[in-house]
């Protein structure tokens, strides 16, 4: 049986809207985690931005930022504000108050995302220019040496797409009854740490065209420590959940089980080894700084069944309901709730280790 269609399976945007199942509405995670970096890119701004650098200053009058992959607010606008007022400060610190530059931030998501949902929710008292910029952050998306400043957050860890072996039934990497790798044999997690690896090294190719020389990117990513064994993370634990749940409404004849077998997240955690070895490899970018943070806030979301299967289904309805139908999806998130607060304890025992990794380069 030939499953090329489902090698296509591709990251979907979050649910739209403002509605309960929304992003909008399921991103407290995101956002807590996003305040929680507000800290340490105040001080990578204040440390690292070197506004009197004559290129980087002569490149224009404006000060432009762009958020790859930013779906619906609030999230992406309280990080750009962050940032802006960041850069604001190192202005003012270094006696250039009179120079602070009009801000231009550029609004990224693939072209489905719901922009109107953004545009709509823009804060109207900005400090900043707005402008969306549709397509995959995978390739260039502005123009050469344009941007100041790069934010990705929550965004990278998605793949281009499923890797082609892990739905070949004749691959030693076919990922049979599972939709991860986390827990998966060695094979398939192989797989998908070279997806990874091709994918970030085009993203860090388009970067380094578009960012002007001293140019930042910053990178908010899902991720675990060096020595963790995958299968221990709590993001295993909570995605074996999701892959119980297809498995069991399987059993009982709700959905098939090829479906189930040909269904992968084209999702990648990547460990900070990992993503220094894809850097240091792509090479035009320096590490400024890598560390691991864990917002208390941001994990109890995870430990609580209902808020759990809500953060899930704002960011996993799209990819499931195109491949196992809308009619499942109410069942699944249904029984999904019920799992989650059966395995609240073993959630909790897994979420103590840091789970996102904060990365501030800069381009050479
Ligand atoms: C979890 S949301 C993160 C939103 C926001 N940055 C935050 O931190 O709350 C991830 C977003 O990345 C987007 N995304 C995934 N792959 C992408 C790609 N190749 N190009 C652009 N956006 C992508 C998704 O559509 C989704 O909106």
């Amino acid at each position: 049986m030939s499953h090329s269609r489902d090698t296509m399976v591709k990251s979907c945007p979050m649910n739209g809207g403002d509605d309960e199942y929304s992003y909008t509405k399921n991103s407290m995670f995101q956002k807590e985690t996003i305040s929680a970096a507000k800290e340490i890119i105040d001080k990578e701004i204040a440390q690292k931005l070197d506004v009197k650098n004559h290129l980087f200053a002569s490149s224009s009058s404006s000060f432009r930022i762009a958020d790859l992959g930013c779906s619906v607010g609030p999230n992406t606008f309280i990080a750009m504000e962050n940032v802006i007022e960041a850069v604001k400060h190192k202005y003012q610190s270094q006696g250039l108050t009179s120079q602070i530059p009009e801000f231009q931030v550029f609004f990224n998501d693939q072209d489905s995302n719901d922009f109107n949902t953004l545009f709509r929710s823009l804060p109207p008292k900005r400090p900043y220019f707005a402008a969306g910029v549709p397509g995959s952050f995978h390739y260039q998306l502005f123009p050469t040496s344009s941007l100041h400043f790069i934010h990705a957050s929550h965004a990278l860890h998605w793949l281009s797409q499923v890797p082609n072996e892990v739905v070949d039934e004749n691959s030693p990497a076919w990922n049979r009854g599972k939709i991860f790798y986390l827990s998966a044999p060695e094979e398939v997690g192989k797989a998908y740490a070279a997806q990874f690896a091709k994918d970030v090294g085009m993203f860090l190719d388009a970067r380094a065209t578009e960012l002007v020389s001293g140019g930042m990117l910053v990178l908010i990513i899902g991720s675990f420590r060096n020595e963790i064994s995958p299968s221990h993370t709590l993001a295993s634990v909570l995605f074996d959940l999701l892959e119980s749940t297809l498995l069991d409404m399987a059993k009982e004849g709700l959905i098939s089980k090829a479906r189930v077998d040909s269904f992968n997240l084209p999702m990648y955690l990547a460990t900070p080894n990992e993503m220094t070895e894809i850097i240091e490899k792509n090479g035009r970018f320096k590490i400024e700084r890598a560390e691991f943070f864990n917002p208390e806030s941001a994990i109890k979301v995870f430990c609580s069944g209902q808020a759990c299967t809500m953060h899930f289904r704002a960011g996993f309805e799209g990819i499931l309901s195109k491949h196992f139908g809308s009619e499942i999806i109410d069942e699944l998130f249904h029984r999904h709730s019920k799992k989650t607060e059966e395995f609240s304890s073993r959630l909790q025992s897994s979420s103590d280790e840091g789970t996102q990794l904060f990365l501030a380069l800069k381009r050479k």
